[in-house]
């Protein structure tokens, strides 16, 4: 089962469980509203069951496509590298969808008021990120995991590694894409539309940072606020100076 809690951020290594004392733990109620969702399939069933599950599920849900990757220092390349760039924080215009066949890991999600929350995941979780959210991951101290990951559609650059459902009937996913990315960096990141619903829920300081952050990831979307801001700014000069 699924636990989740308030990050804290005590700059100790990320693969610790950086709970508060005493720790606040966060809810999937907590979680489904800012659209992270759970499940379980029982894994330890047994490739058989979780594979019928997951074909449910996928057909449920409209996930087409999916492959397993296996993340352990000694099977993994460039593991350290990985490990880096996984737990650097980032976003999708698509759901991340991750079930877990083995191992452990946490993937660390910004909820509405732009604190991470920390979520744990082991065998027989299933989550689903919505797409937009800013998240990322990393291993726990047992540094292992293997998840199975599912897609709408396959992501630039997978296509060779990940197996589409609608080719075969009773898929049986045997891809162990050890060069892919758990967090698929290459995917564009989120609508600017909803970027823009998230930078405007936040406070002045946080809409700062957040910009000062997005200036090299979203140059052209950071230029227009700014130019926009600065008009604004200009025309209530203009209207007090018209007013005295
Ligand atoms: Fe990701």
């Amino acid at each position: 089962m699924v636990s989740a809690w308030l990050f804290n951020d005590d700059k100790s290594d990320q693969r610790n469980p950086h709970q508060f004392s005493p720790n606040q733990p966060i809810s999937l109620a907590e979680l489904a509203e800012f659209g992270v969702l759970y499940f379980f399939i029982d894994a330890a069933r047994g490739e058989a069951y979780y594979q019928s599950e997951i074909d449910k599920f996928a057909k449920a849900r409209n996930y087409k496509n999916r492959d397993i990757i296996n993340i352990h220092k000694d099977t993994f390349p460039n593991y350290d590298e990985k490990i880096k760039i996984f737990f650097e924080e980032h976003l999708h215009e698509d759901e991340e969808i991750r079930f877990v066949l083995d191992g452990s890991g946490y993937f660390d999600v910004r909820d509405k008021k732009d604190r991470w929350i920390r979520i744990a995941v082991k065998q027989g979780d299933l989550l689903i990120l919505p797409a937009g959210i800013y998240h990322r991951f990393t291993l726990d101290t047992n540094n292992y995991i293997k998840p199975m990951r599912l897609f709408k559609e396959v992501p630039n650059g997978l296509q060779s590694t990940v197996t589409s459902q609608t080719q075969t009937r009773t898929p049986t996913v045997r891809s162990t894409s050890n060069n892919s990315s758990l967090s698929e960096r290459s995917i564009p990141i989120q609508t600017t539309h909803a970027l823009l619903r998230r930078l405007l829920r936040l406070n002045s300081t946080r809409f700062m940072l957040r910009l000062w952050k997005l200036r090299l990831e979203r140059p052209t979307l950071v230029r227009s606020i700014c130019t926009s801001s600065l008009l604004v700014i200009f025309l209530l000069l203009r209207r007090s100076m018209d007013s005295t």
